[in-house]
């Protein structure tokens, strides 16, 4: 590259840097100290938490190995904020990040400044570490969804119902449900090549589609609570057999943080009406099924959804929108498949053909997590719309509801 090209490349890449690592400390402007070490179980970790692991990662897989006598901020930060990395050693146990009154939110801000500082002469003096560079400002993008998420649980335990977010403008009536039909046949699905992508979405391979249908938009409230009015939970028929133990084990009636009375429920904006057109959010795979069974449906594939998606523009609701929950079910064809709610796919997270996870600890990433999880499509409200692309793959347990995690129906053609 000539010079000048070399230097352009490092400037776009630093104003990246900057940009994003800026945006995880304004979702902490608003947070008290008490707030940033709150942990309400063991899936969430604490807002302090994902300020430090995200720089852990510049200092372990940029800053150690590649620029030289670069000195460690603190030695025992590499164990206390290892997330799942048994390359790089052992981690201090996730269920008690809670714990970590110190270091303090000062220690932490002070780490970020220094490695923020070394990372940016990192960046001028090592163009070929741009790729390794971008997969951590792409790991920052998913650690800011997940702070926000993991505190929106945390929060929601304090009766006070704490305010961040905006509340919703009302959103009465949703938009009519339709089908769209497509043809399917031979098609290719995962990573284009253009643009970062992790390790799961490639490589780009060929997939069979059946002809298929596919809603124009997500299930809203106001659908859902048909479902449960209609015995939807009391339902043995509508569950798959693991669906039904968790209704079972955890008394479960309705989507996480709705209200008993059905006409409320916690938000980042604090205890909000439901509003009937707005897009549902916090069902796990379990209820997504069942709901999906009850209305004569089905959940899409993970190659149906990037099928139909790939010829859609990236809109919707995201983390930039400020309001923390998801929109109006618009009358658009194909809306919101971007942003709003990640959409639960039928399908398992499991290795493409041909998958190979990249070399060292990194390469714990994504692959090793290829295990009794099921992928998720599209982003969320809590996601930042330059993060997501139709070829990206989110995964989660089939019980977890924490995320902003929502339905779109499928069918067969009949
Ligand atoms: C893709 C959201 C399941 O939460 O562990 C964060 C993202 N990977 N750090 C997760 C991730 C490494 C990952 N999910
Ligand atoms: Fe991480």
């Amino acid at each position: 590259m000539p010079d000048t090209a070399r230097q352009d490349a490092s400037a776009t890449l630093m104003a990246r840097y900057q940009r994003i690592r800026a945006f995880s400390e304004q979702f902490c402007d608003p947070l008290l100290t008490e707030d940033m070490g709150l942990q309400a179980c063991a899936d969430v970790s604490p807002p302090r938490w994902h300020l430090a692991h995200t720089t852990w990662f510049f200092e372990t897989f940029l800053l150690k190995p590649h620029l030289a006598g670069y000195r460690v901020f603190h030695p025992q930060f590499e164990y206390l904020f290892n997330s799942y990395y048994n390359g790089i050693g052992e981690q201090f146990a996730r269920p008690q990040r809670h714990l970590l009154s110190r270091p303090t939110d000062k220690d932490v801000y002070a780490w970020r400044q220094q490695v923020d500082d070394a990372m940016v002469r990192l960046i001028e003096q090592q163009p070929g570490l741009t790729g390794l560079v971008t997969l951590g400002l792409n790991h920052e993008q998913q650690h800011q969804e997940l702070l926000l998420t993991d505190l929106k649980y945390s929060l929601s335990f304090n009766p006070l119902a704490p305010t961040l977010g905006q509340p919703l403008a009302k959103a009465d009536s949703p938009a009519p449900l339709s089908f769209q039909s497509f043809s399917g046949g031979l098609v290719e699905i995962g990573a284009s090549g253009q643009g970062f992508a992790f390790d799961n979405e490639t490589p780009r391979h060929r997939v069979w589609l059946e002809p298929f249908t596919l809603a124009n938009r997500p299930v809203s409230n106001g659908e859902f609570r048909a479902f449960i009015e209609d015995g939807g939970y009391r339902r043995p028929e509508l569950w798959l057999s693991d669906g039904w133990a968790w209704v079972q084990a955890q008394h479960s009636q309705r989507p996480l943080y709705w209200h008993e009375d059905l006409d409320r429920h916690f938000t980042l904006a604090g205890l909000q009406p439901l509003h009937a057109g707005q897009i549902l959010a916090h069902v796990n795979y379990y209820e997504a099924d069942a709901y999906a069974r009850w209305a004569g449906k089905r959940l899409p594939t993970e190659q149906e959804w990037e099928h139909a998606a790939a010829a859609q523009p990236l809109q919707g609701h995201f983390v930039e929108n400020g309001s923390y929950q998801p929109g109006q079910a618009r009358d658009t064809a194909m809306a919101h498949l971007f942003g709003d709610v990640w959409e639960w796919t039928a399908s398992a997270y499991l290795p493409y053909p041909g998958f190979q996870a990249a070399v060292g600890a990194v390469g714990e990433y994504n692959g090793k997590f290829m295990c009794n999880q099921m992928v998720l499509r599209g982003g969320s409200c809590a996601s930042s719309r330059e993060h997501l692309r139709a070829s990206y793959r989110n995964f989660f347990y089939p019980h977890h509801r924490w995320q902003f995690s929502g339905i779109r129906l499928a069918g067969d053609p009949s």
